[in-house]
């Protein structure tokens, strides 16, 4: 069995090629399953009802939210209903949207999908080892597969996150940096790992948005809008292959797609 996971997808550079490179790949690779974060789809920033169905209609099946979940409030609806979305673990239990998903992949396997954020150069939130143990304890006996998507910002929490979660989770992958690590690998219990799956989106930017506006706040500290870039669109993410009986990994990989590849790969 073969899994996806999307780094995180930003503004609509991002949606165009996940829409374009994702329906063919699922043939090509074989994928039985695609999640994706998608907390910067909007315009580079939180997700709205449409792109929630558009993302849905491109064959992602689920998709994580990061610290970015709540930026545009018309996803509340789309928390509150839907259940191919979840939000981070370690917030408060009162927090909108669900904080794991169980997504039913295209061998019929039921897959346990959440996310935790981090707590190292990010807003304080509740112990992300604690709330993945809750998360794990509750699952249904018989879900052996989990997916974790563990977005934060050091590698040395994502390495701990891997280490605590190795042998009962089927992956800890990382996104939230942008930047893919070139760290993928299979700890000793069988869990694959990677500090960071990278970003899908421009990767001429700085971390998606456009290089100018950025640099000009950088020096001068005067407020710019940090526009979502347009250059360089590739689909960054991992590919997992698993044993759907013990829920163990047996193969870690990751792929890059640029552009042209991803128009070539849709008209194959
Ligand atoms: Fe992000
Ligand atoms: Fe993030």
């Amino acid at each position: 069995m073969r899994l996806l996971l999307i780094g995180d997808i930003v503004g609509k550079p991002g949606r165009q090629i996940v829409a374009t490179a994702v329906p063919p790949l699922r043939e090509k690779e074989q994928l039985d399953l695609v999640v994706a974060n998608a907390e910067n789809a909007a315009a580079g920033s939180g997700m709205t009802p449409t792109i929630y169905r558009e993302l849905i209609a491109a064959k992602v099946d689920g998709i994580t939210m990061g610290d970015h979940v709540y930026r545009r409030r018309e996803i509340f609806s789309v928390l509150a209903t839907e259940q191919r979305i979840v939000r981070p673990a370690n917030y408060p239990q009162a927090a909108p949207g669900r904080d794991v998903m169980i997504l039913h992949a295209a061998n019929k396997v039921r897959v346990a999908c959440f996310i935790c954020v981090g707590r190292v150069f990010m807003p304080p939130v509740d112990c992300a080892l604690r709330a993945a143990d809750r998360v794990l304890n509750e699952l249904p006996a018989d879900v052996k597969v989990i997916l974790m998507d563990y977005h934060a910002e050091a590698t040395s929490d994502m390495q701990l996150m891997g280490r605590h979660l190795d042998g009962r989770a089927t992956a800890v992958l990382g996104t939230h940096t942008h930047v893919a690590t070139a760290d993928e690998q299979i700890l000793p219990g069988g869990t694959a790992f990677q500090c960071d799956v990278g970003m899908t989106g421009p990767h001429k930017s700085i971390l998606g948005r456009r290089i100018d506006r950025v640099m000009e706040t950088a020096r001068t500290f005067r407020p710019t809008h940090f526009e979502v870039a347009s250059e360089d669109v590739r689909l960054n993410g991992t590919i997992v292959d698993l044993d759907a009986q013990s829920g163990r990994a047996t193969a870690v990989r990751r792929i890059s797609i640029d552009m042209d590849t991803a128009e070539k790969l849709a008209k194959e």
